[in-house]
């Protein structure tokens, strides 16, 4: 993607063997600034302060991780140490766990010395498939857009909601949900997006809203609570999320709320498709409500906000009573009998194990 006319990606090599840059999410929409990570402690404070985020993108940078933990200690001991304390850095996003064993399974058994460098060209090779693969999963969401705009009268926009940001900022490039979005974009198919403020970070408004503005794309940014009166009223076409956990029978973890605008589309008949890399499924898991592990955060997310003044400086102002009890779970789980179909990679499945089984019958271990 394309900012002020510069190509970038969200993660790039900045100084080969050496270093990694990366934009630092937490500062937009306010300010775009980029970040170097040298150590295998700088990545992993990246991750866990969110600077990096969005599942595939965490996948991405635990990778770099590794190969800077191969510069500063390579022992047996330096790759485990550095595997544990990446996986420690957010629990919910299966990509993280999927990147790091990779690159363990990778190191493990290979000698000392050759460590670092097939750290780094393995950490290059997972950046550059998950381009790929998120190019694959628009060319499959494409057709479910171009379908519905085949039964609106010409010109008027496919009416798209989506929740958080499952978008370019959120893997290496092009996004997971936005992915289709802007291959319709770019092909001329008129489309228009209710982007969720998701609370409590806002990264809806924060980086989605950001980035459909960057490229053009048109977007309303949405109160939170407001998706199920839009479907009420016939404003919503269809509901496009990402996800960060994915079960083998097509249970999806996303952004907390993201099950309330499942339970509205069912209500109101509104298609709800989910778009993932295979790197988000979990074959060791059916039941997600039961099992997978949900991120809690600090309560400050909630109690404060952050924003930019008058003045154009960024300030933090309390917006709840001091000492409130605060509860924040970052994730919640849509069973999969609310979502018409998970695009991915391979093409549109059922989100059923049989429909995950077609595709991936390869990948989902015996
Ligand atoms: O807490 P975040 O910002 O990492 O949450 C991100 C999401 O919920 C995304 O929708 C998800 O990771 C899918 S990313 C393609």
């Amino acid at each position: 993607m394309e900012i002020d006319g510069t190509p970038y990606r969200t993660i790039w090599v900045e100084t080969p063997g050496r270093a990694v840059g990366i934009i630092d999410q937490t500062k937009l929409p306010h300010r775009f600034e980029t970040v170097t990570l040298s150590t295998m402690e700088a990545a992993a404070r990246a991750i866990s302060d969110m600077l990096v985020r969005g599942a595939p993108l965490i996948g991405a940078t635990a990778a770099y991780g590794m190969a800077l933990a191969m510069n500063e200690d390579p022992s047996d001991d330096g790759v485990r140490r550095a595997h544990d304390r990446l996986l420690g850095t957010r629990p919910t996003a299966v990509n993280l766990r999927w990147a790091l064993d990779i690159m363990r399974a990778l190191l493990d058994n290979r000698p000392v010395g050759e460590r670092a460098a097939l750290a780094w060209a393995r950490a290059a090779e997972i950046c550059d498939a998950d381009v790929e693969i998120c190019k694959a999963i628009g060319r499959h969401g494409l057709p479910l857009i171009e379908a519905v705009a085949a039964e609106k009268p010409a010109g008027e926009p496919v009416n798209i909601l989506t929740h958080c940001n499952a978008g370019w900022l959120a893997t290496v490039d092009w996004g997971t949900a936005t992915a289709p979005i802007y291959m319709a974009h770019e092909k001329g198919v008129p489309v228009h997006v209710w982007v969720d403020e998701t609370r409590p970070r806002n990264q809806g408004a924060s980086l989605t809203a950001w980035e459909l503005g960057r490229h053009g794309v048109d977007h309303t940014l949405i109160a939170d609570n407001a998706g199920g009166h839009l479907m009420q009223h016939g404003l919503v076409d269809l509901c496009i999320t990402g996800t960060d956990r994915t079960t083998a029978r097509g249970d999806v973890c996303n952004k907390i709320g993201t099950y309330l605008k499942a339970l509205a589309a069912k209500d109101n008949g509104v298609p709800f498709y989910v778009a993932l890399p295979s790197t988000t499924i979990d074959w060791t898991v059916e039941d997600g409500i039961a099992d997978i592990p949900i991120e809690q955060r600090g309560g400050t997310e909630l109690t404060r906000i952050a924003g930019r003044a008058a003045g154009g400086e960024v300030v933090e102002v309390d917006i709840a009573p001091e000492g409130v009890a605060v509860r924040n779970d970052a994730f919640d789980v849509t069973p999969a009998r609310l979502v018409s179909g998970l695009i991915t990679e391979r093409g549109v499945a059922d989100a059923t194990a049989a429909g995950l089984k077609a595709l991936f019958a390869d990948a989902r271990p015996s």
